[in-house]
């Protein structure tokens, strides 16, 4: 699918994956409406891309904030014409230490990373049916496969994301509006900076181009890079105990045995 003239929204485009897709989509022809809450960056990044040539704006909203967000993507509405295509990117990471089971994280980061894309596509998707066409992307991740220790609720966020995903893509079948999960591996980006444990690392401008080519191909769900893939999916056949070792050798003594001990 060619992307020229298209409006492409996405949520998360302050910074990483978010802000590579952005150049990525205006690279091929887009225009882009931005959504985050660092004004600053979103600012910065919009006269980046128009001094490219590109047609781009941005709008400061949280997506945990449905009444916030659904005002911000009217009004890049108002400004950029009906949105063709929403990548539902943001998303914040775990923290990965052994009080995973703190409740009033655990709600931050479902609000942000289940909440904020099912609001998302709430705003887009009505227009969509309406004129039979579109496509609504979700940034999910491999980690959405497997319940992993000292990520519990990461992992429950991204499983939410992949279920509401295929639901609605099965359900909208013969809608018009297509829809494609995305899961990537580890992904160099602000959020993975401090991550000692990554293996198969892919740099954000290389992720959103293999992203971007997948969405104009149509792919119902993106998973990459390959090695990850098979070493994830892999994963789920193992042992609890040695899924639980070998993520502690890799994040240092975090693993299954630390959850739930406080
Ligand atoms: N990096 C990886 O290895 C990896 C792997 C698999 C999946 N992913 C997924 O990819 C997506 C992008 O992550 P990234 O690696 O690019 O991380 P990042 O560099 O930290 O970027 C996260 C983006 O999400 C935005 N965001 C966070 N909370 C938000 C909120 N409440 N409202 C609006 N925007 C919010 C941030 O903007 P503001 O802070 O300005 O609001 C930022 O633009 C996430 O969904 C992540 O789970 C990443």
């Amino acid at each position: 699918m060619d992307w020229k003239n298209k409006n492409v929204l996405i949520t998360g485009a302050s910074s990483g994956i978010g802000q590579a897709l952005a150049k990525e989509a205006v690279k091929q022809g887009a225009k882009v409406g931005l959504i985050a809450r660092r004004e600053d960056l979103l600012k910065n990044l919009v006269a980046e891309l128009q001094a490219k040539g590109g047609t781009a704006g941005y709008q400061r909203a949280d997506v945990a904030d449905r009444a916030s967000l659904t005002n911000a993507i009217f009004a890049l509405e108002q400004q950029l014409g009906p949105v063709d295509i929403l990548i539902a990117n943001a998303g914040v990471g775990s923290t990965n230490t052994p009080d995973n089971l703190k409740l009033d994280e655990a709600e931050a980061l479902i609000k942000v990373n289940l909440l904020g894309v099912i609001y998302s596509i709430g705003a887009v998707l009505p227009k969509m049916l309406e004129r039979k066409s579109g496509q609504i992307a979700a940034v999910s991740s491999l980690a959405s496969y497997k319940g992993l220790p000292g990520a519990a609720a990461y992992c429950a966020s991204k499983a939410g994301v992949n279920a509401y995903m295929e639901s609605l893509r099965i359900q909208l079948r013969r809608s018009g509006v297509r829809f494609t999960t995305i899961c990537p591996g580890f992904i160099k980006t602000p959020m993975t900076e401090t991550n000692k444990g990554m293996m198969f690392v892919l740099e954000a401008d290389e992720a959103a181009r293999r992203m971007v080519a997948a969405l104009q191909s149509r792919r119902k769900i993106y998973n990459f890079p390959w090695a990850t893939t098979r070493l994830t999916k892999l994963a789920r056949f193992l042992p609890d105990w040695m899924v639980a070792q070998t993520v502690d050798e890799h994040v240092g003594g975090q693993g299954a045995e630390t959850v739930g001990k406080r």
